[in-house]
């Protein structure tokens, strides 16, 4: 098969990085979370105590993914593997604050650019159809109901144990849904060549299928 680059975008929780995950293995691709990149920023901002100086988070940030067989994406951040610290609440909360900061998305767009040049990517995020990479071979736009994304992440919350409910879960992806949408910097949209894919209902299975046809039609 040829090398190709697949872009997923789509709003929080929809299941990209499930399904890009499953895609990726199928099609012997690398997964590239982006969501990850703005999550390990957010957790050095909370711990610099939210300083508001974006330029210097980022002038003294090394940040690099590494892929390790059978453990996946590993970020590390300023030499230290950040990974499992990404996931947490307070994190969560604020990542689509930071995420919409003028340094904090030329630096993580360049690096993402830099991982998708080799090709052989898939690659989930909010602007990787629009921006990040604009010639991707395939891009998929997801989505799926709030109620059921909030009911995913509930699960996903369960199994890493961290403490949510599904009322909590709902509001919370609303919230960030309106703010990734409505930023002025690359604002989570579909990009006009993408494919809608409604999750709704259906299992993983369904839903990588759907996708390997795609690929397969290109
Ligand atoms: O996919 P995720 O939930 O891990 O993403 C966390 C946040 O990062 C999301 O709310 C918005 C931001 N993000 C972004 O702005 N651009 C991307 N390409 C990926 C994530």
């Amino acid at each position: 098969m040829k090398l190709i680059n697949i872009a997923l975008d789509g709003p929080a929780a929809a299941g990209k990085s499930t399904i890009a995950k499953f895609v990726a293995a199928k099609l012997s691709m690398i997964y590239v979370d982006t969501g990850a990149m703005y999550r390990a920023l957010t957790y050095k901002y909370l711990q610099q105590n939210k300083t508001e100086d974006f330029d210097q988070l980022i002038n003294t940030s090394e940040l690099a993914l590494t892929y390790e067989e059978g453990k996946g994406q590993r970020v590390i951040l300023d030499h230290k593997d950040v990974t499992d610290y990404l996931r947490e609440n307070d994190v969560t909360n604020n990542v689509s604050y930071v995420a919409s900061k003028e340094p904090v998305r030329t630096f993580a767009v360049k690096k993402q650019q830099e991982l998708a040049a080799k090709k052989g990517i898939v690659m989930d995020g909010r602007d990787i159809g629009t921006v990040v990479l604009p010639d991707a071979d395939l891009k998929v736009y997801m989505i799926a109901s709030v109620e059921e994304r909030a009911i995913r992440r509930q699960k996903d919350n369960e199994l890493r144990g961290i403490e949510s409910t599904v009322e909590q879960l709902e509001q919370e992806i609303a919230e960030r849904d309106h703010y990734d949408m409505n930023r002025e910097i690359s604002p989570l949209k579909k990009a006009d060549d993408a494919i809608t894919l409604d999750t709704t209902g259906k299992d993983i299975d369904t839903v990588t299928n759907e996708i390997l046809k795609m690929v397969d039609a290109i």
